[in-house]
């Protein structure tokens, strides 16, 4: 429920008020590893109650109202003042433009590192999240590891330096090369029974290591409050088409396949979604351990990433130490209980990279359908850039801070007044909108933003994740964006360039004369 009252103080001037429902979950049975008994009869029993809908039934309550009160023009974004901004502008040769914050990727590199854990923690970069190869080197550098989404993924990592052994992939599409993959190293969850199948005859009898995805029968994705239903975010529960059904792990088929083929399930994953809820992830992390407990050669439990931040000043940014702690004494609980120490992995995208990137674009329009006859109309702007940079707008109806800077570049031009304004894209399409009510791609939201002038720099925060790497490169033949790296003090690197309009097309074949 989002309720906006404009309290009108002045035609450019408005304040708003935004309450916010928050859902949260109780679960209502509670999972003692320590007395729980690994044989299949009791799991299948533990999986029966969780996968019920019930087990996590949701509570809702209110948050107090936060008031954003935007009367002044903000002077800065994230990290970019007019000046910096300004920087990478000359550095990229003109806008749009991706900005990396290497301060911000220290920081969340950190918290990560630190994620509460029994005996032994890995972090793996979900590279989808952002793969431009400074970054995986940066990431590479602090002793992360790779998570990879397809084959393709693998080998560019692998090309950027990252070693074999130090990629897993967890793929939709079990790539064609997938044997010569696991001999260089890579670590594969099998993520269907037919993955799994395939790769028991690659490499039959050979005690092939081997990784499991389940699907642990809910899921939580941020952009639906449902654990079960469909959501594009929400990728557990039975609408969902991502690991192994978690009763096909604990009636005995995927066990029977495993030892039909002579493999060693070293691994179990989990990944629930993006911006999960934390209390759902928690209680799914520890579900995720009974799962460890069929095979007595599991070593890790990877529990995937999905941890919310805030892009926007009222959301809340995931607690890892919060959600962490209870899961590494459930760790500790299952080494009473089964005799393993288990080590913890994680593969966050979002986390690691969500707040460490901007969209820099420039103000290259600016129309107006308000009339004296009616209360419908707006102010739009029209960013050089779009959905062919940052399409989560678009997509899930995803809110992006947006600043605007003078396109001077110069702090003292910030000036004082404030408009509420619509900010779209450069294509050609209604659907290239940056300012969707919150969850709602259909609906426009004006935002109040400082009056914007043709020229000007509209920079939109949060967008270092399912950015640059998710979008719809190339619409309308707009070319891909560059992307640079910011340091601490200041200094702007190119670590891609602007993509040639002409790359756009060389691929293209002619047919032959006469065709027609
Ligand atoms: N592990 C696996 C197996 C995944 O599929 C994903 C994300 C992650 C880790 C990282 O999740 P994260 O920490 O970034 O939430 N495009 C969406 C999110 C969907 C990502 C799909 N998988 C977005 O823009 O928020």
């Amino acid at each position: 429920m989002l309720a906006q009252h404009n309290l009108h103080l002045h035609h450019r001037i408005r304040f708003f008020l935004i309450t916010d429902t928050v859902v949260t979950y109780h679960t209502y049975i509670s999972i003692n590893l320590s007395n729980m008994k690994a044989s299949r009869a009791s799991l299948a029993i533990l999986m029966a109650i969780a996968s019920s809908a019930s087990a996590f039934a949701p509570t809702k309550f209110n948050t107090p109202s936060s008031t954003l009160l935007r009367a002044t023009p903000a002077t800065s974004s994230n990290f970019l003042t007019p000046e910096l901004a300004q920087s990478c502008i000359d550095v990229a040769g003109g806008t749009p433009l991706y900005a990396y914050s290497l301060d911000s990727l220290a920081k969340s590199a950190d918290a990560c590192l630190a994620f509460p854990n029994a005996y032994g923690l890995t972090v793996r970069y979900a590279m989808k999240a952002c793969p431009n190869g400074t970054i995986l080197k940066y990431f590479l550098s602090r002793g992360i590891c790779i998570d990879a989404s397809s084959g393709y993924e693998v080998r560019r990592a692998m090309d950027m330096g990252v070693p074999a052994e130090k990629i897993s992939l967890s793929s939709q599409e079990l790539p064609t090369d997938f044997e010569e993959l696991v001999k260089l190293g890579v670590k594969i969850n099998c993520c269907s029974i037919s993955q799994l199948e395939r790769f028991g005859e690659a490499f039959a009898n050979t005690s092939q290591k081997v990784g499991v995805r389940v699907n642990p029968g809910v899921g939580s994705g941020g952009f639906s409050s449902s654990t079960t239903g469909f959501s594009k975010t929400n990728v557990g529960g039975p609408s969902s088409s991502f690991g192994i059904w978690h009763e096909f792990v604990t009636d005995g088929t995927v066990p029977a396949i495993v030892e039909k083929y002579g493999l060693e399930v070293e691994r179990i994953h989990t990944h629930i979604g993006s911006g999960s809820d934390p209390a759902i992830w928690q209680q799914t992390a520890k579900l995720s351990l009974s799962f460890c407990a069929i095979w007595d050669t599991v070593t890790s439990l990877n529990l995937g990433g999905g941890y919310k931040v805030g892009r926007n000043p009222d959301e809340k940014t995931t607690d890892l130490i919060e959600i962490g702690s209870p899961v590494a004494d459930a760790f500790k609980d299952f080494a009473k209980e089964h005799g393993r120490e288990l080590k913890m992995e994680i593969e966050p995208g979002t986390y690691l990279v969500a707040n460490a990137g901007a969209l820099v674009t420039k103000i290259q329009d600016k129309v107006s359908t308000k009339s004296s006859s009616s209360d419908d109309g707006h102010i739009f702007l029209k960013m050089d850039a779009g959905m062919t940079d940052v399409l989560r707008p678009s997509l899930y109806g995803a809110i992006h801070p947006i600043t605007i800077l003078p396109g001077s570049g110069k702090s003292e031009d910030i000036g004082t007044d404030v408009e509420s304004v619509v900010v779209v894209g450069h294509c050609c399409e209604s659907g290239d909108l940056m300012t969707p009510k919150p969850g709602e791609p259909e609906a426009l939201e004006e935002r109040p933003l400082r009056t914007a002038e043709l020229g000007d720099i509209a920079v939109m925060d949060g967008s270092g994740a399912y950015c640059a790497g998710m979008s719809t490169k190339n619409y309308n033949s707009f070319p891909e964006s560059p992307e640079v790296l910011v340091t601490a003090d200041g200094e702007v690197h190119l670590i891609r360039k602007r993509q040639d309009p002409k790359q756009i097309y060389e691929n293209e074949c002619d047919v032959p004369d006469g065709v027609f």
